[in-house]
């Protein structure tokens, strides 16, 4: 029997046996206020950019979920389980020093991704598995894109940023600072362009936050 594990705005995840495997089933559900033929393009198309993005992250040396089929048609993707707590509930249970370790890992990893022309596009704690103390599983790959744009990669890590300010509100700078150095270890020199433009987002965010107030 599937079994339902997560129901998001955009797709139900079920716990599914696949000839013996257990696997993950994303369908991407229907959304009512959009033309039914359009939604069936859309749901398509962002199955195969998650498929496609999934396999690119795991060549670039990242960690993803094995794809075992894909359909656009029904926009579902089959996909290996990965058995493990999500970073989102255990980050606060981890030490100072587990925490700066793992925040490390992201960042090596979120550079190997963006050295490799791609970004996330949703970097977000709930979309990072750990099965194991040692190893952090990349998901949700919907929103990915291929890119060369510095600003793109900026994007990235300041959607990381924000994230971790509204959902860990008392490690996010522990988080954040061991990321940098993850990040800045692995993408080299050229790793003070992307967090220029990191910062130059968030200085245009809080001029607009001043004048709307
Ligand atoms: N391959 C997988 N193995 C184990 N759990 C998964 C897997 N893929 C997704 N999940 C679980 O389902 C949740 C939602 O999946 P996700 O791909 O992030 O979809 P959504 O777009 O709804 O956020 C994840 O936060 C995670 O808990
Ligand atoms: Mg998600």
């Amino acid at each position: 029997m599937p079994k339902l594990i997560a129901k998001g705005a955009e797709a139900s995840l079920f716990l599914e046996d696949w000839y013996g495997y257990p696997v993950v089933r994303k369908h991407r559900i229907q959304k009512p206020y959009r033309i039914p033929q359009l939604d069936l393009k859309i749901r398509g198309e962002r199955t195969i950019r998650e498929a496609r993005s999934l396999s690119s992250a795991r060549r670039a040396g990242v960690a993803t979920p094995i794809i075992f089929h894909v359909n656009p048609d029904t926009a579902t993707i089959h996909m290996e389980f990965i058995s493990g707590p999500r970073v989102k509930e255990q980050l606060p249970t981890l030490s100072e020093k587990d925490r700066r370790r793992l925040f490390k890992k992201i960042g090596k990893a979120v550079a190997r991704l963006h050295k490799h022309q791609l970004t996330h596009g949703d970097l977000t704690t709930s979309n990072l598995l750990l099965p194991s103390q040692d190893i952090v599983y990349f998901i949700d790959f919907g929103l990915a894109t291929m890119t060369q744009n510095t600003e793109d990669f900026g994007t990235d890590l300041h959607l990381l940023r924000q994230a971790l300010r509204s959902t860990h509100y008392s490690h996010w700078e522990t988080c954040y600072t061991a990321f940098e150095q993850g990040y800045k270890s692995s993408y080299g020199k050229d790793a003070s362009a992307v967090f220029r433009k990191v910062r130059a987002i968030e200085s245009r965010g809080r001029y607009i936050s001043e004048r709307i107030r």
